[in-house]
C-alpha cells in the first residue's frame, strides 16, 4: 500500500492503495464517487471516462500512481449543481436510455468541447467513437453536443 495524493474535483484527497490499482476503483470504492461507471474494465467502452488535466481518460485502465498530484474531474465535479451546459442539453434532448454509459459520454463530450467549441458532426463522431452505448443513443448525443456548441440551453 502507498499513500497517494490526488486532486479530485478541486479537493486534495489522500488515499491508501496499491500503486497499480485502477483509478476507477479508487474513485468508486475509496472516494465513493460512484457516478463513474465500470463497463468493460479493459479500456474499450468509455463508461469509466473522467478528465485528467482536462483530457478524457479511461479510469479503468489508469493506475492510480500515474495520476498522483494531477487534476482529476469526475461527473460529480463537472459542475457544482448539475447544470453544466452539457447536462442541461442532455436533459433537453432526452439523451439517456438506461443511463449506464452516460456519465462517460458527458465527460468525453466535455473534453471535446473544451478543445473544439464548435465541432462538426464528423469531429463529434471521431471524438466520441470510443464511447459505446448499448442503447444506441448516438444520434441524441450528437444533437446535445451540437446544442451546446450552438449556444442552446434547455427548451
Ligand atoms: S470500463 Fe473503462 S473503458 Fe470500459
Ligand atoms: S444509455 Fe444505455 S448504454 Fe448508453
Amino acid at each position: 500500500m502507498a499513500e497517494i495524493i490526488l486532486h479530485v474535483n478541486g479537493s486534495e484527497r489522500k488515499v491508501r492503495a496499491l500503486p497499480e490499482t485502477p483509478l476507477l476503483w479508487v474513485l468508486r470504492d475509496i472516494l465513493q464517487l460512484t457516478g463513474t461507471k465500470f463497463g468493460c474494465g479493459a479500456g474499450l467502452c468509455g463508461a469509466c471516462t473522467v478528465h485528467v488535466e482536462g483530457a478524457a481518460t479511461r479510469s479503468c485502465s489508469t493506475p492510480v500512481s500515474q495520476v498522483a498530484g494531477k487534476n482529476i474531474t469526475t461527473i460529480e465535479g463537472l459542475s457544482a449543481n448539475g447544470e453544466h451546459p452539457l447536462q442541461v442539453a442532455w436533459i433537453a434532448e432526452e439523451v439517456p436510455q438506461c443511463g449506464y454509459c452516460q456519465s462517460g459520454q458527458i465527460m468525453a463530450a466535455a473534453a471535446l468541447l473544451a478543445k473544439t467549441a464548435h465541432p462538426t458532426d464528423e469531429q463529434i463522431n471521431s471524438a466520441m467513437s470510443a464511447n459505446l452505448c448499448r442503447c444506441g443513443t448516438y444520434e441524441r448525443i450528437r444533437r446535445a453536443i451540437q446544442r451546446v456548441a450552438q449556444g442552446g440551453g434547455a427548451r
